[in-house]
């Protein structure tokens, strides 16, 4: 039987994926070794897109307010953390195998649950399949030194609450905000980064008085639904999922997810929920720790409630690139590019000498391009091949402005021609109004 053609949206994507690769951006974890499934690394330029995205989010929800605590937990922990929290029991996903493949699937992503999408045959019960990746910590392999890595980062701040207290004193409310890994063994991986088996978060654990938890609630969902907008990604292509109560985790009383159109679908960006007084309830019961919170002025004694924005730092660059991925005619030829927002792109300005073999058109160049790397950090130099073929190598990585040194630079004019990204057009600059020029158009 033929193959069915690709759709429009299939071919994006393993454009993008080409691109991704061909350009730096991420390449198959463990690739010479023949992969290792739901693994990516992060080459030169991704690692500057992340990096971006992380550090737009620090700036936005740590630094720039003054209610949250920044963390660094450990990935490890001590394993009750995961039984008190009910991982251990039951971080689980439907799993059944085709009885005569012996392929595994997730059984809630087969569009027959009793057929294999693989091979037709018959498939089997279904059982529950933990995804925490379980390890031992020290030199004794028993029950006592089971550790694992970490599913989600929220537990580190959860489990640290009760050191924030005393050593910052704060007033409710306010939030522990941490960045880093997270793993899960996920029965299917897919999607290129969209669902990995090893990821990472942008979690906040927003501590507050359970009687205010709708007007925080709302703000969160006004402060990520800002962010969806600030990174660059397309408003029409995001939605939100109120999650019904049949679906939700048991201890929430209100979940949204942001959903995203991705070229293979819509799918989930982020979460919002109330988590009411689960975690700390569980960690102070467990661990025989009193995590309560005591109002200095009233004396009142309480287990804050809290609302937790989650968002998944691979899903968000997925979403850009996703976003970004531009293809039209640009004077007559055709081009790809990526239309990133100026904050996310991770080379902000290329610079070219009109001709390489020209001493000092190279020379000058070079200067241009060591003081504007001072002030902008990511810049490259390039002078290799016509401007045009420049031109398009910038475009493909999304660089926004390209300033090219010439003749007239030395001889006439002590100006540079700017070019720009999206429409092509150029300005001359004059080499002392540069630098202002560019921050005015980044910023
Ligand atoms: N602490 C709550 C929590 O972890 P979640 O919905 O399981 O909630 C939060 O995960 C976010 O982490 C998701 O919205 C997504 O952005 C990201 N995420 C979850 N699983 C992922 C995976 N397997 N691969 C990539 N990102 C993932």
């Amino acid at each position: 039987m033929a193959k069915p053609e690709k759709t429009v949206e299939q071919l994006k994507m393993e454009n993008i994926i080409s691109l991704c690769k061909r350009r730096g951006f991420i390449f198959q974890g463990s690739e010479i070794y023949g992969g290792l499934a739901g693994t990516w690394d992060y080459g030169p330029l991704g690692v500057t897109l992340k990096n971006n995205v992380k550090d737009y989010w620090w700036k936005k929800f740590v630094t720039d307010r003054e209610d949250m605590y920044g963390m660094d937990a450990a990935i490890l922990m001590n394993q009750n953390v995961w039984k008190a929290t009910g991982h251990v029991g039951g971080f689980s996903d439907p799993l059944s195998e085709c009885k005569k493949c012996k392929k595994r699937f997730r059984t809630d992503q087969l569009p027959d649950k009793k057929k294999c999408p693989d091979c037709g045959g018959e498939m089997g019960e279904e059982r529950q399949f933990n995804m925490l990746f379980k390890t031992n910590v020290g030199a004794i392999a028993d029950d006592t030194s089971v550790s694992y890595l970490r599913p989600e980062t929220a537990q580190g701040m959860f489990v640290n609450y009760k050191n924030i207290i005393d050593s910052f004193h704060p007033k409710l409310p306010f939030g522990m905000a941490q960045i880093g890994k997270a793993f899960r063994n996920e029965i299917a991986p897919r999607d290129f980064t969209f669902r990995s088996r090893e990821f990472e978060q942008m979690e906040i654990e927003y501590l507050i008085k359970p009687e205010t938890w709708k007007e925080i609630f709302e703000h969160f969902r006004t402060e990520m639904l800002d962010w969806i907008k600030e990174i660059g990604l397309k408003q029409e292509n995001v939605y939100e999922h109120e999650i019904p109560d049949e679906d939700r985790a048991f201890y929430s009383k209100r979940t949204i997810d942001f959903e995203f159109d991705f070229p293979f679908g819509r799918n989930e960006l982020y979460g919002l929920a109330y988590r009411t007084d689960y975690d700390l309830s569980r960690h102070s019961k467990s661990s025989g720790i009193d995590l309560i919170y005591v109002d200095e002025e009233t004396r009142e004694k309480i287990t804050p409630h809290c609302i937790e924005p989650s968002l998944g730092v691979d899903r968000t660059v997925l979403a850009i690139l996703t976003s970004a991925y531009t293809e039209d005619e640009l004077g007559g030829e055709k081009r790809t590019y990526l239309k990133f927002v100026p904050k996310m792109a991770p080379v902000k300005i290329a610079v070219f000498p009109l001709l390489k073999n020209k001493p000092q058109l190279v020379e000058k160049a070079r200067e241009v391009y060591q003081n504007l790397k001072k002030e902008f950090g990511l810049v490259e130099f390039d002078d290799n091949g016509n401007i045009g073929k420049r031109y398009r190598r910038q475009d493909e990585i999304g660089t926004p402005y390209c300033v090219t040194v010439d003749f007239d630079t030395l001889e006439k004019d002590s100006a540079v021609t700017v070019r720009d990204r999206d429409t092509g057009k150029q300005e001359r600059i004059e080499v002392s109004k540069l630098t202002d020029y560019l921050k005015e158009k980044l910023s």
